[in-house]
């Protein structure tokens, strides 16, 4: 079915959910007006311990540098999973099965899940990302490779929780999460994610999700902190995606990148910290920070195997099958929606 795009503007992800016709190919606008949006970031700004939720990462640049970091040698999560992927793929499709329909969250440039149309044949693709005009465009380009495939791109928060739109079928969902995205929730809101993901599964629904495991903290560190500093620009360009969100006047010379590995708390913390003291000012609001002063940007789970096994089962998922690269540092996972 060839694609068409449609531009809609909906006050919600759920009122988005309800308004499209079925088998058009249709891009949601982000869930958030400019006044919620100022309002959201301003409230972490000004709280205690300053924060920034890391879906402000993904603006244009911040996409393509993610990308980047995603070659580098130290941020070995994306060519772990990837050989996992080529090693075990097959395996998957058959305990998958073709026709199903396939919902890729995050999707970015689609990459990850166009490798494996070939084994998974799906009836439909659907992409979902934040990222809107990056997601137009790779969709596209895959339309005209596969033809065959119906597509349906979405262009929401998934993060927030969401409806799926009347014109992604509603036979065999499986949700497709790669790239150990569920590390960026706490383990609490990953359950409460994942939930969601069930509810909007149904019953003959599934999930393949790639988890990042527990390892020795120096690859960790290493991991998110990389020689060429391509991590650090990925973090430091929050700023200037905030200044052009919020009308915020941050200079990205007085901040720098900070990640560490917190071995009692299993995740990855990304900070940016303040160079000088210094006041930031924005629509409606303003800031002092001291020198040192941080806003936390990021963290990143890692999980034991069980544990995520564990996290699953509480959030309504029986796990099938668990692949994972000879290091045991990456986990592939299949798992059915428990019935009610
Ligand atoms: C998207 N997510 C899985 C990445 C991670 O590893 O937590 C984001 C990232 N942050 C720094 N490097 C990569």
């Amino acid at each position: 079915m060839p694609m068409s795009l449609r531009m809609t503007q909906p006050a919600s992800p759920l009122a988005a959910a309800t308004s499209l016709p079925i088998a058009a190919a249709s891009l949601l606008r982000p869930a958030h007006g400019d006044a919620d949006l100022i309002g959201e970031i301003a409230a972490g700004l000004l709280a205690p311990a300053a924060h920034c939720s890391p879906k402000f990462f993904y603006d244009g640049l911040g996409s393509k540098l993610f990308e980047a970091i995603c070659e580098l040698p130290e941020y070995y999560p994306t060519r772990t999973e990837a050989a996992i992927f080529a090693r075990h793929g097959a395996d998957m499709a058959a305990a998958i099965g073709g026709g199903g329909t396939l919902i890729d969250l995050g999707a970015g440039n689609c990459a990850k899940a166009a490798s494996l149309f070939p084994l998974l044949r799906p009836a439909q693709y659907v992409p979902v990302d934040i990222s809107r005009d990056f997601l137009l465009d790779a969709v596209e380009r895959l339309q005209q490779r596969f033809p065959q495939i119906a597509m349906t791109a979405l262009g929401l928060d998934f993060s927030a929780g969401f409806a799926l739109p009347a014109s992604v079928r509603a036979e065999r969902r499986l949700f497709f999460y790669p790239g150990s995205s569920i590390g960026n929730f706490t383990p609490e809101q990953a359950v409460a994610f994942l939930r969601g993901l069930r509810d909007n599964a149904g019953a003959d629904g599934g999930l393949l999700i790639g988890v990042d495991l527990v390892k020795d903290s120096a690859v960790l560190d290493a991991a998110y902190d990389d020689a060429l500093g391509v991590t650090a620009a990925f973090n430091l360009n929050l700023l200037r995606h905030l200044n052009r969100l919020i009308g915020a006047d941050f200079d990205v010379t007085q901040w720098r990148h900070r990640a560490f590995y917190k071995a009692d708390a299993g995740r990855i913390e990304m900070h940016l910290e303040a160079r000088a003291a210094q006041t930031v000012h924005w629509q409606g609001g303003s800031r002092r920070f001291a020198e040192g002063e941080r806003i936390h940007t990021e963290d990143s789970y890692k999980y034991t195997r069980q544990g995520f096994v564990d996290l699953l089962q509480r959030a309504g998922f029986a796990s099938r099958a668990v692949w994972t690269d000879p290091a045991g540092w990456f986990a592939v996972i299949h798992a059915d929606v428990i019935a009610d």
